[in-house]
């Protein structure tokens, strides 16, 4: 751990170079480099504030327990804000895990666990969704991938419904040569289009304008970007069959004050994968685990 207070991060590295940087605050990824630690994969606005005064411009900031915002009223959640309170709070340090398998050709990786109770919640989000839960994050550097994995439990005597997304920012050279696949057929919502539901025809996204689609039970697991046609990251999804793709184009990202430089939404677009269709519910006792690996495939 470096850095201290609001500021503290965890970081790690592979013998190779490749590395991994997490602020406590709301376990955000704020760093991944692979190929060598020569290549960064995610895309951190240069007015990010990073040290716990708000949730984080980029990189995986973790949604939960409400994607966007929430229910008028009515639901449990309605008292929160978007996306919740995980990215917000400051999580716990649980440990480090290193494995160097000599049979793996994926070589050695480093797993780091973070974790974020009841307790730990702000007096306002405790008060918000006043229920007694337990996450475990955990986030594993391998040589060209990065898996984000989120463990639900319900700690309390209720039941409770939750979603959850992460919300990935991934840094791409130039938002005109990238297109997304892994999407065909499969229903969405298009948030820019006031939320009508669409079915994706084509087998690729291009991103050409502002794009804020919510695509849904999605069957297969690999969503892959690609630039120039070459395929760049695979994200797949592990138990979780929603996947948000976002890009705010140039007026919307102008009037965030955290969006930095101007010309940022050209060199990012979030493919967030969760489960933010309808709710999951857990019993008492009950356990949710869903994650993604993300590939860097340069
Ligand atoms: C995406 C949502 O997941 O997050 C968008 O689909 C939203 O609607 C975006 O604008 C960013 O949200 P925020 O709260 O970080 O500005």
């Amino acid at each position: 751990i470096t850095g201290s207070g609001t500021s503290s991060k965890v970081t790690a590295t592979l013998p190779s170079g490749e590395s991994v940087e997490v602020l406590l605050y709301g376990a955000t990824v704020i760093s991944w480099k692979s190929n060598g630690g020569k290549a960064e994969n995610l895309w951190l606005s240069e007015k990010a504030a990073l040290d716990g005064s708000k949730a984080v411009r980029g990189g995986i900031p973790v949604v939960f327990p409400v994607f966007g915002p929430p229910p008028k009223s009515g639901h449990p959640t309605s008292a929160l804000p978007q996306h919740g309170f995980a990215r917000t709070s400051r999580w716990e340090f649980l440990g480090k895990a290193t494995s160097e398998d000599a049979l793996d050709a994926a070589g050695s990786s480093v797993k780091l666990d973070f974790g974020l109770y009841s307790s730990n919640l702000s007096p306002e989000a405790r008060t918000a969704w006043p229920l007694d839960f337990g996450l475990v994050y955990s986030v594993t550097l391998s040589k060209d991938s990065l898996q984000t994995v989120m463990n639900v439990r319900n700690e309390g005597d209720h039941s409770f419904e939750f979603q959850m997304l992460l919300h990935t920012y991934l840094k791409v050279k130039d938002i005109s040569k990238v297109s997304i696949s892994g999407l065909l057929g499969v229903d969405y919502v298009d948030k820019v289009l006031n939320a009508t539901t669409h079915k994706q025809s084509d087998a690729s996204v291009t991103i050409t304008g502002e794009v804020d689609r919510v695509y849904a039970s999605i069957p297969q697991d690999t969503t892959t970007v690609l630039e120039s046609g070459t395929p760049r990251f695979d994200v797949v999804r592990d138990n979780l069959q929603d996947t948000v793709v976002w890009n705010p184009w140039k007026e919307k990202a102008a009037a965030m004050g955290d969006f930095s430089p101007d010309i940022g939404f050209t060199e990012m677009v979030c493919v967030e994968v969760g489960a933010v269709n309808g709710w999951q519910k857990l019993d008492k006792g009950e356990v949710f685990e869903g994650g993604q690996t993300i590939k860097s495939l340069l």
